[in-house]
Protein backbone atom coordinates (compact mmCIF):
# COMPACT_ATOMS: atom_id res chain seq x y z
CA UNK A 1 0.00 0.00 0.00
CA UNK A 2 1.29 3.48 -0.57
CA UNK A 3 2.08 6.09 1.72
CA UNK A 4 -0.75 8.17 0.39
CA UNK A 5 -3.28 5.76 1.15
CA UNK A 6 -2.27 4.65 3.98
CA UNK A 7 -2.92 7.88 5.44
CA UNK A 8 -5.95 8.42 3.74
CA UNK A 9 -7.48 5.23 5.05
CA UNK A 10 -6.55 6.55 9.02
CA UNK A 11 -7.72 9.70 8.36
CA UNK A 12 -10.85 8.16 7.55
CA UNK A 13 -11.20 5.94 9.79
CA UNK A 14 -10.76 8.56 12.36
CA UNK A 15 -13.24 10.72 10.98
CA UNK A 16 -15.39 7.76 11.15
CA UNK A 17 -15.66 7.08 15.10
CA UNK A 18 -15.81 10.80 15.62
CA UNK A 19 -18.96 10.91 12.91
CA UNK A 20 -20.11 7.64 14.47
CA UNK A 21 -20.55 6.52 10.68
CA UNK A 22 -20.23 3.47 9.02
CA UNK A 23 -18.96 2.86 5.42
CA UNK A 24 -21.10 0.42 3.56
CA UNK A 25 -19.78 -0.63 -0.33
CA UNK A 26 -21.28 -2.07 -3.03
CA UNK A 27 -19.34 -4.89 -4.75
CA UNK A 28 -18.45 -3.19 -7.78
CA UNK A 29 -16.56 -0.80 -6.00
CA UNK A 30 -12.73 0.53 -6.07
CA UNK A 31 -10.79 -2.65 -4.29
CA UNK A 32 -9.54 0.69 -1.90
CA UNK A 33 -12.58 1.32 -1.39
CA UNK A 34 -13.85 -2.25 -0.59
CA UNK A 35 -11.13 -2.75 1.52
CA UNK A 36 -12.04 0.63 4.24
CA UNK A 37 -15.75 -0.22 3.95
CA UNK A 38 -17.32 -1.65 7.02
CA UNK A 39 -19.59 -4.07 4.89
CA UNK A 40 -19.28 -5.00 1.64
CA UNK A 41 -22.48 -6.35 -0.18
CA UNK A 42 -24.77 -6.49 -3.11
CA UNK A 43 -27.63 -4.02 -3.57
CA UNK A 44 -29.92 -6.07 -0.90
CA UNK A 45 -27.28 -6.94 1.70
CA UNK A 46 -26.64 -3.51 1.62
CA UNK A 47 -30.32 -2.24 2.19
CA UNK A 48 -30.40 -4.42 4.82
CA UNK A 49 -27.16 -3.21 6.57
CA UNK A 50 -28.85 -0.18 6.43
CA UNK A 51 -32.09 -1.00 7.74
CA UNK A 52 -30.07 -1.97 10.87
CA UNK A 53 -27.21 0.05 11.67
CA UNK A 54 -27.25 1.84 14.67
CA UNK A 55 -24.71 4.55 13.41
CA UNK A 56 -25.90 8.47 13.39
CA UNK A 57 -24.18 8.60 9.29
CA UNK A 58 -23.99 6.15 6.62
CA UNK A 59 -21.30 6.64 3.99
CA UNK A 60 -22.39 4.98 0.47
CA UNK A 61 -20.08 3.66 -1.57
CA UNK A 62 -22.24 2.88 -4.54
CA UNK A 63 -24.61 4.84 -6.89
CA UNK A 64 -27.40 6.71 -6.01
CA UNK A 65 -30.49 4.95 -5.90
CA UNK A 66 -28.39 2.90 -3.46
CA UNK A 67 -27.87 5.71 -0.99
CA UNK A 68 -31.93 6.75 -1.72
CA UNK A 69 -32.98 3.49 -0.61
CA UNK A 70 -31.06 4.09 2.58
CA UNK A 71 -31.90 7.03 3.18
CA UNK A 72 -35.60 6.05 2.36
CA UNK A 73 -35.14 3.24 5.29
CA UNK A 74 -33.19 5.69 7.69
CA UNK A 75 -34.71 8.38 7.49
CA UNK A 76 -33.31 10.06 10.48
CA UNK A 77 -30.19 9.27 9.68
CA UNK A 78 -27.42 11.12 7.40
CA UNK A 79 -26.52 9.40 4.32
CA UNK A 80 -23.25 11.08 2.58
CA UNK A 81 -22.75 9.68 -1.17
CA UNK A 82 -19.02 11.10 -1.69
CA UNK A 83 -20.01 12.64 -5.63
CA UNK A 84 -23.49 13.35 -6.20
CA UNK A 85 -22.87 12.48 -10.26
CA UNK A 86 -22.57 8.88 -9.18
CA UNK A 87 -25.71 7.72 -10.58
CA UNK A 88 -27.37 4.55 -12.36
CA UNK A 89 -27.91 5.16 -15.93
CA UNK A 90 -30.47 2.02 -16.04
CA UNK A 91 -32.09 3.43 -13.62
CA UNK A 92 -32.28 6.65 -15.58
CA UNK A 93 -34.09 4.85 -18.15
CA UNK A 94 -37.56 5.01 -16.35
CA UNK A 95 -39.16 8.27 -14.96
CA UNK A 96 -42.06 8.34 -12.13
CA UNK A 97 -43.57 10.44 -15.22
CA UNK A 98 -43.29 7.71 -17.99
CA UNK A 99 -44.41 5.05 -15.61
CA UNK A 100 -47.96 6.97 -14.96
CA UNK A 101 -48.18 6.78 -18.18
CA UNK A 102 -47.68 3.33 -19.18
CA UNK A 103 -49.86 2.16 -15.62
CA UNK A 104 -52.53 3.53 -17.20
CA UNK A 105 -52.25 1.82 -20.85
CA UNK A 106 -51.64 -1.29 -18.60
CA UNK A 107 -54.40 -1.19 -15.56
CA UNK A 108 -54.23 -4.14 -14.09
CA UNK A 109 -50.59 -5.33 -13.97
CA UNK A 110 -48.77 -5.16 -10.79
CA UNK A 111 -45.62 -3.26 -10.98
CA UNK A 112 -42.43 -4.59 -9.79
CA UNK A 113 -39.56 -2.47 -10.27
CA UNK A 114 -35.81 -3.31 -10.09
CA UNK A 115 -34.11 -1.66 -6.91
CA UNK A 116 -31.81 0.35 -9.93
CA UNK A 117 -34.42 3.04 -9.90
CA UNK A 118 -35.40 6.24 -8.02
CA UNK A 119 -37.46 7.00 -5.20
CA UNK A 120 -40.04 8.70 -7.61
CA UNK A 121 -40.56 5.46 -9.88
CA UNK A 122 -40.62 2.99 -6.71
CA UNK A 123 -43.06 5.64 -5.14
CA UNK A 124 -45.07 4.66 -8.26
CA UNK A 125 -44.86 0.93 -7.72
CA UNK A 126 -46.28 -1.65 -5.74
CA UNK A 127 -43.14 -3.50 -4.96
CA UNK A 128 -39.45 -3.90 -5.76
CA UNK A 129 -36.78 -6.49 -6.22
CA UNK A 130 -33.07 -7.62 -6.23
CA UNK A 131 -31.14 -9.47 -8.90
CA UNK A 132 -31.11 -11.75 -5.76
CA UNK A 133 -34.71 -12.21 -4.90
CA UNK A 134 -36.34 -11.09 -8.24
CA UNK A 135 -38.14 -14.10 -8.88
CA UNK A 136 -39.17 -14.95 -5.36
CA UNK A 137 -40.83 -11.58 -5.40
CA UNK A 138 -43.05 -11.87 -8.44
CA UNK A 139 -44.15 -15.45 -7.34
CA UNK A 140 -44.66 -13.58 -4.28
CA UNK A 141 -47.40 -12.14 -6.04
CA UNK A 142 -51.49 -12.29 -6.79
CA UNK A 143 -51.41 -11.08 -9.94
CA UNK A 144 -51.22 -12.87 -13.12
CA UNK A 145 -50.12 -9.87 -15.21
CA UNK A 146 -46.42 -7.65 -13.70
CA UNK A 147 -45.15 -4.72 -15.53
CA UNK A 148 -41.70 -5.10 -14.77
CA UNK A 149 -39.12 -1.55 -14.97
CA UNK A 150 -36.86 -0.93 -15.51
CA UNK A 151 -34.37 -3.88 -16.88
CA UNK A 152 -35.39 -5.65 -20.00
CA UNK A 153 -33.04 -8.31 -19.36
CA UNK A 154 -33.37 -9.10 -15.73
CA UNK A 155 -37.07 -8.68 -16.77
CA UNK A 156 -36.53 -11.21 -19.83
CA UNK A 157 -34.91 -13.78 -17.38
CA UNK A 158 -37.68 -13.39 -14.47
CA UNK A 159 -40.13 -14.46 -17.67
CA UNK A 160 -38.00 -17.64 -17.98
CA UNK A 161 -38.70 -18.48 -14.70
CA UNK A 162 -42.51 -17.76 -14.20
CA UNK A 163 -45.54 -18.76 -15.23
CA UNK A 164 -46.74 -14.75 -14.74
CA UNK A 165 -46.68 -12.40 -17.95
CA UNK A 166 -44.37 -10.05 -17.93
CA UNK A 167 -44.50 -6.90 -19.53
CA UNK A 168 -40.91 -5.61 -20.04
CA UNK A 169 -40.00 -2.07 -19.89
CA UNK A 170 -36.87 -1.25 -22.70
CA UNK A 171 -34.35 -0.08 -19.93
CA UNK A 172 -30.36 -1.94 -20.11
CA UNK A 173 -27.22 -1.67 -18.32
CA UNK A 174 -24.49 -0.32 -20.57
CA UNK A 175 -21.98 -2.47 -18.51
CA UNK A 176 -23.35 -5.52 -18.89
CA UNK A 177 -24.05 -5.33 -22.24
CA UNK A 178 -20.27 -5.30 -23.12
CA UNK A 179 -20.73 -9.03 -21.81
CA UNK A 180 -20.74 -11.39 -24.94
CA UNK A 181 -21.28 -14.83 -25.56
CA UNK A 182 -17.98 -14.84 -27.86
CA UNK A 183 -15.77 -14.18 -25.31
CA UNK A 184 -17.15 -16.34 -22.74
CA UNK A 185 -16.78 -19.49 -25.11
CA UNK A 186 -13.36 -18.70 -26.23
CA UNK A 187 -12.54 -18.59 -22.41
CA UNK A 188 -14.29 -22.09 -22.07
CA UNK A 189 -12.11 -23.33 -24.34
CA UNK A 190 -8.97 -22.11 -22.62
CA UNK A 191 -10.28 -22.89 -19.31
CA UNK A 192 -12.26 -26.67 -19.63
CA UNK A 193 -12.85 -26.65 -16.04
CA UNK A 194 -14.17 -23.05 -15.58
CA UNK A 195 -17.97 -22.97 -14.25
CA UNK A 196 -19.46 -19.50 -16.16
CA UNK A 197 -21.86 -17.32 -14.27
CA UNK A 198 -23.30 -14.15 -15.33
CA UNK A 199 -25.78 -11.85 -13.71
CA UNK A 200 -29.55 -11.50 -14.74
CA UNK A 201 -28.32 -8.41 -16.32
CA UNK A 202 -26.62 -9.84 -19.08
CA UNK A 203 -28.23 -10.42 -22.18
CA UNK A 204 -30.32 -13.79 -23.39
CA UNK A 205 -27.54 -14.58 -25.69
CA UNK A 206 -25.09 -14.21 -22.40
CA UNK A 207 -27.59 -16.50 -20.01
CA UNK A 208 -27.53 -19.19 -22.58
CA UNK A 209 -23.90 -20.05 -22.43
CA UNK A 210 -24.07 -19.75 -18.42
CA UNK A 211 -23.78 -22.67 -15.83
CA UNK A 212 -25.41 -20.41 -13.12
CA UNK A 213 -26.95 -16.67 -13.38
CA UNK A 214 -26.62 -14.99 -9.96
CA UNK A 215 -26.48 -11.36 -8.31
CA UNK A 216 -23.12 -10.60 -7.11
CA UNK A 217 -23.88 -11.63 -3.39
CA UNK A 218 -24.48 -15.11 -4.95
CA UNK A 219 -21.65 -14.71 -7.07
CA UNK A 220 -19.35 -14.23 -3.62
CA UNK A 221 -21.19 -17.30 -2.15
CA UNK A 222 -20.85 -19.81 -5.31
CA UNK A 223 -17.19 -18.62 -5.41
CA UNK A 224 -16.61 -20.27 -1.38
CA UNK A 225 -18.09 -23.65 -2.59
CA UNK A 226 -15.27 -26.19 -2.38
CA UNK A 227 -16.15 -27.58 -6.11
CA UNK A 228 -15.71 -24.05 -7.75
CA UNK A 229 -11.86 -23.60 -8.22
CA UNK A 230 -12.23 -21.76 -11.44
CA UNK A 231 -14.79 -19.20 -12.51
CA UNK A 232 -15.17 -17.22 -15.75
CA UNK A 233 -17.23 -14.38 -14.00
CA UNK A 234 -20.11 -12.36 -16.63
CA UNK A 235 -20.60 -8.80 -14.58
CA UNK A 236 -19.14 -5.38 -13.48
CA UNK A 237 -15.08 -6.23 -13.03
CA UNK A 238 -14.98 -4.69 -9.32
CA UNK A 239 -16.20 -7.89 -8.00
CA UNK A 240 -13.20 -9.63 -9.33
CA UNK A 241 -11.38 -7.90 -6.12
CA UNK A 242 -13.78 -9.29 -3.45
CA UNK A 243 -13.77 -12.95 -5.18
CA UNK A 244 -9.43 -13.30 -5.36
CA UNK A 245 -9.54 -11.64 -1.63
CA UNK A 246 -12.08 -13.86 0.00
CA UNK A 247 -10.67 -16.95 -2.08
CA UNK A 248 -7.25 -17.08 -2.60
CA UNK A 249 -5.79 -19.86 -4.51
CA UNK A 250 -8.75 -19.89 -6.57
CA UNK A 251 -8.84 -18.16 -10.05
CA UNK A 252 -11.49 -15.95 -11.44
CA UNK A 253 -11.47 -14.65 -14.76
CA UNK A 254 -13.84 -11.65 -16.29
CA UNK A 255 -15.75 -12.42 -18.96
CA UNK A 256 -15.11 -9.01 -20.25
CA UNK A 257 -12.63 -6.61 -19.22
CA UNK A 258 -14.41 -4.09 -20.52
CA UNK A 259 -17.14 -4.08 -17.84
CA UNK A 260 -16.95 -1.52 -15.96
CA UNK A 261 -19.17 0.74 -14.66
CA UNK A 262 -17.87 4.68 -14.56
CA UNK A 263 -20.12 5.79 -11.85
CA UNK A 264 -19.57 3.00 -9.39
CA UNK A 265 -15.94 4.17 -9.73
CA UNK A 266 -16.14 8.22 -9.05
CA UNK A 267 -15.93 6.73 -5.50
CA UNK A 268 -12.63 7.29 -4.32
CA UNK A 269 -10.65 6.85 -0.94
CA UNK A 270 -10.27 10.91 -1.26
CA UNK A 271 -13.81 11.73 -1.89
CA UNK A 272 -14.72 9.40 1.23
CA UNK A 273 -12.75 11.36 3.55
CA UNK A 274 -13.85 14.53 1.78
CA UNK A 275 -17.37 13.96 2.25
CA UNK A 276 -16.81 12.56 6.15
CA UNK A 277 -14.59 15.88 6.70
CA UNK A 278 -17.79 18.20 5.52
CA UNK A 279 -19.97 15.99 5.47
CA UNK A 280 -21.59 16.83 1.98
CA UNK A 281 -23.18 16.10 -0.18
CA UNK A 282 -26.28 14.07 1.73
CA UNK A 283 -29.30 11.98 -0.03
CA UNK A 284 -32.58 12.91 1.52
CA UNK A 285 -35.55 11.98 0.01
CA UNK A 286 -38.73 14.19 0.02
CA UNK A 287 -41.22 12.95 2.56
CA UNK A 288 -44.66 12.27 0.64
CA UNK A 289 -42.08 10.39 -1.87
CA UNK A 290 -40.00 8.95 0.86
CA UNK A 291 -43.17 7.32 3.04
CA UNK A 292 -44.48 5.71 -0.26
CA UNK A 293 -41.27 4.09 -1.81
CA UNK A 294 -40.59 2.97 1.86
CA UNK A 295 -43.51 0.34 2.11
CA UNK A 296 -42.55 -0.89 -1.31
CA UNK A 297 -38.76 -1.76 -0.42
CA UNK A 298 -40.55 -3.06 3.20
CA UNK A 299 -42.83 -5.47 1.08
CA UNK A 300 -39.77 -6.71 -0.36
CA UNK A 301 -37.40 -7.00 2.75
CA UNK A 302 -40.75 -8.44 4.46
CA UNK A 303 -40.05 -11.67 2.09
CA UNK A 304 -37.18 -12.25 3.61
P1 LIG B 1 -26.53 -6.68 -7.27
O1 LIG B 1 -27.75 -6.41 -6.48
O2 LIG B 1 -26.49 -8.07 -7.85
O3 LIG B 1 -25.31 -6.36 -6.49
O4 LIG B 1 -26.54 -5.75 -8.57
C1 LIG B 1 -26.54 -4.36 -8.54
C2 LIG B 1 -26.22 -3.78 -9.84
O5 LIG B 1 -26.23 -2.59 -10.03
C3 LIG B 1 -25.90 -4.68 -10.92
O6 LIG B 1 -25.45 -3.96 -12.02
FE1 LIG C 1 -26.33 0.59 -13.07
FE2 LIG C 1 -25.18 -1.20 -14.66
FE3 LIG C 1 -23.68 0.36 -13.10
FE4 LIG C 1 -25.20 -1.61 -12.05
S1 LIG C 1 -23.43 -1.83 -13.41
S2 LIG C 1 -25.00 0.48 -11.29
S3 LIG C 1 -26.99 -1.50 -13.41
S4 LIG C 1 -25.01 1.02 -14.80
Amino acid sequence: MENRDAKLIEDILRLKRQRKAIILAHNYQLGEVQDVADFVGDSLELSQNAAKTDADVIVFCGVHFMAETASILCPDKIVLLPDMHAGCPMADMVTAERLRERKREVPKATVVCYINSSAEVKAESDICCTSANAVKVIESLEAEKVLFVPDQYLGHYISTKTNKEILLWPGFCLTHMRISPERIMELKHDYPRAKVVVHPECRPEVIAVADEVLGTGGMCKLARREEVEELIVGTEMGIIHRLRKENPGKKFLPASEQAICPRMKLITLENILWSLEEMTPQVKVPEEVCAKARSVINKMLALG
